[in-house]
Formats: C-alpha cells, sequence, structure tokens
C-alpha cells in the first residue's frame, strides 16, 4: 500500500490509546477508574430522546438531509443564542451551519481558509483538532503558548508581527480545553482588534460555554461588537446537554465563512440525520435546567477531586468552567510519565498534558465525566496513594 506523507505525520488520536489502555486493564479484571475523555456519562435527558424516537418514525427523516440542515434547526440555533446570549443578529439563513459535531466543523474549516504554506495561529496545549486540520490543509501551525502566567490566554503581543501578517486563522477556545481557562470581554476585544489589524480570521470554539461553576457565566464571542465581520464561533450540545453519541454542534457568524464552510461540508458530508436535527431542536427550545443540573454534579465532583490532587500535593486551580482539570506533576514526573505511574500503582487514567502540545508538558488533564460512585473510588485510591519518587532514567 502506498499512503500519503500526511498519514505519517498524524499521531494516533489520544483517546484511542487510552481507550486501548482502559480496555486492557478491564480484560486483566482491573477496575479502571478513568479521568480520562471529557464524555458526559449522565445520560441525554428524556424529552430529547422522545423526540428522537418519534422523527425516526418520519419518512422524511429516512432521506438524506440537507447540509444546511433543517431551516427550523437553524432558527432553533439563532433564537437559542438571542436567549442565552442576547445576540440577536444571527440571520439563521446565511449566519447558521449546522455540524455534525463541533468537530467535523473545526476540521473541516481549515480547508477553507488554508492553502500549503499558509500559517495557521493555534494555541499550545489545546484540543488537537486545530492543529490536525491545518496539517490535513498542508499549512503551518504557529504555536501560541498557553502559560498560567497569563491566564492561559494567548498572549497577542508576542506574536511576531510578519507571522501575523501572513496568517489566516487564530483559534482560540474559552472555556478552554485542556485548562479550564475563561476569556473576559476585554480579552475578545483585542483579538478583534488583532484580525482588524492583520487580516486574519478568528476562528472561537465555544464548546464548553455552558458548563460553569460557582455561578459563573460564560461570554459568547459574538456579543462582542464587531466580532461577526471577522469570525466565527463554534458550538456543541455535546458537552452542555449529554449529547455527544448523537453528533450535532453549530458554526455561526461571519456570512462569508458560513458560506465557505457549507460549501466545503456540502462536496464532503451529507449533513445531519434529520431526527438528529430534531433532537437538538428540542434541546435547544425546551427546558434548560439540564444544563443547572449537569454542572451542579460536576461542581460536587470537580470539588471532591481537587480535594484529593490538592492532598496529594499536585498544584491544581480550581476551574470556573469547562469538564476538567488541569494539574501540575511532581517535580521530576514527566506528564506520561506520572500518568503511567499513576496507572500502574492505582489504576486510575488521566490524560497527560503532552497530548495537548508542548506546552502542556508538565500537567495532566482530569475529566469529571465520571460517575459519582467511580470519583468516590478515585479520590479513595488518590487519597492513599504514596507518590514514589520518580525513576532516575
Ligand atoms: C475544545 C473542543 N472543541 C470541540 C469538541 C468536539 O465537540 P463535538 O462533540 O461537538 O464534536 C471538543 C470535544 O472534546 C472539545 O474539547
Amino acid at each position: 500500500m502506498k499512503f500519503s506523507s500526511r498519514l505519517d505525520q498524524l499521531k494516533p488520536y489520544v483517546f484511542v490509546e487510552i481507550s486501548r489502555i482502559i480496555a486492557q486493564k478491564r480484560a486483566e479484571g482491573v477496575e479502571v477508574v478513568t479521568f480520562g475523555i471529557g464524555d458526559p456519562d449522565i445520560p441525554t435527558p428524556n424529552p430529547i430522546i422522545d423526540r428522537l424516537v418519534e422523527a425516526s418514525r418520519t419518512p422524511a427523516n429516512h432521506r438524506y438531509p440537507e447540509t444546511d440542515g433543517l431551516p427550523e434547526v437553524r432558527k432553533a440555533i439563532s433564537t437559542w443564542y438571542k436567549s442565552r446570549f442576547g445576540v440577536d443578529h444571527l440571520n439563521p439563513d446565511s449566519e447558521v451551519l449546522p455540524l455534525i459535531g463541533a468537530k467535523e466543523g473545526v476540521g473541516h474549516v481549515a480547508f477553507c481558509f488554508l492553502d500549503p504554506g499558509d500559517i495557521a495561529l493555534v494555541p499550545d496545549p489545546a484540543y488537537p483538532v486545530y492543529s490536525v486540520g491545518t496539517m490535513f490543509a498542508g499549512a503551518e501551525s504557529y504555536t501560541m503558548p498557553l502559560v498560567e502566567e497569563n491566564d492561559w490566554l494567548p498572549d497577542l503581543d508576542a506574536i511576531p508581527s510578519n507571522v501575523a501578517r501572513h496568517a489566516k486563522v487564530i483559534w482560540l477556545n474559552y472555556p478552554n480545553n485542556p485548562t479550564g481557562a475563561v476569556a473576559d470581554r476585554e480579552y475578545y476585544q483585542r483579538v478583534i482588534d488583532f484580525a482588524h489589524k492583520y487580516d486574519v480570521a478568528v476562528l472561537h470554539d465555544a464548546a464548553y460555554s455552558e458548563v460553569v461553576y460557582d455561578g459563573y457565566t460564560a461570554l459568547s464571542f459574538m456579543e462582542l461588537e464587531g466580532a461577526k465581520d471577522v469570525g466565527i464561533e463554534f458550538h456543541s450540545l455535546s458537552k452542555c446537554f449529554n449529547m455527544t453519541g448523537w453528533r450535532f454542534g453549530s458554526a455561526v457568524g461571519n456570512a462569508d465563512m458560513i458560506k465557505a464552510l457549507f460549501k466545503i461540508k456540502s462536496n464532503l458530508d451529507s449533513g445531519i440525520p434529520q431526527a438528529i436535527q430534531e433532537m437538538a431542536i428540542e434541546a435547544l427550545t425546551g427546558s434548560q435546567r439540564y444544563i443547572d443540573d449537569n454542572n451542579a454534579i460536576y461542581q460536587q465532583r470537580r470539588d471532591k477531586v481537587i480535594g484529593a490532587l490538592t492532598r496529594l500535593g499536585l498544584g491544581v486551580v480550581s476551574p470556573k468552567a469547562a469538564l476538567y482539570l488541569w494539574a501540575r506533576v511532581p517535580e521530576g514526573y514527566t506528564s506520561a510519565s506520572f500518568a503511567a505511574q499513576l496507572l500502574d500503582d492505582t489504576a486510575i487514567v488521566v490524560t497527560p498534558g503532552s497530548s495537548y502540545g508542548d506546552n502542556g508538558e508538565g500537567y495532566i488533564r482530569l475529566s469529571l465525566t465520571t460517575p459519582d460512585e467511580m470519583i468516590d473510588k478515585g479520590v479513595e485510591r488518590l487519597d492513599a496513594w504514596r507518590i514514589p519518587p520518580p525513576s532516575k532514567e
């Protein structure tokens, strides 16, 4: 077989490897506690499932969907943006595009902007799909380091002007995976100014906007005056309505950018199954209390696990948002060696921070999407664990 050189550049997707390790441990009879992937363990709310069951019996829903989705689902997205964020300017027919989960749009959007040799500004650590999409398009990622001293926000002033001038897109993701950091209005304003100055398209991934704690409310980039002139925002029903398995997300914002993404998608995929679009309509227009119910559960878990990590001596800050704890590994360990030691000693799975980029080295990420009883087991195991001195090799 003669595979593409692109394939050689791809590392195995981190959670494929983690799933393999978990399956192997379980086959050996080990009870694994996983703080790995951010995949809500709480089921999809019943009214959303009921809508699917009903919608599945409609013959029209058995046929190819349109790439740009049902007009009703686009309307539901724009109305939700209005009720949730006060964003009342999104035209459902030209500024809203449903996606087969945010990941699909995040991956495909690179083809709208990037040609071989082009530059994308990509945060590090980050959700890996930003740089993978960039690589698929033959372009280069210019790394914007996320560091604690800068509240895990890219330092826009540190991007050399010759790089900024050549860059075509800048990726941002707040609330942030993996650090749990958030961005405020002032920062987004600086991003808009940067985008105008250098003619760079802003791609903001807001997949975690609804997963918030301690009364915090996340902003949409679209709330900023002029955001729509420079960018689009990706959203997802995966995390807020426990719908990872159903695959529904959206892109909203700049009409030219939405049109470009539509053009790419219509040539590559055939839209979201319509019964699932009906689920999305139910989620977006129905009760929003499920979001608060979920967040109350995650917040309790967050506090329990933060307690255990702190007692263990790891540096960790309680996040205001997103599903993750981002903890510093002890001196002498790398992200991977610490994750491996933890797995060997306690059968607890975490994700090495280095899987999110070079700047994630020195951290581990723990997802809170583990059932309560497993959280309690994890906390017990962490409390009983004595971290061995790192090996000298
Ligand atoms: C930052 C970020 N964006 C997008 C996604 C993908 O969301 P979806 O399930 O809608 O594809 C994830 C999933 O973990 C994520 O962490």
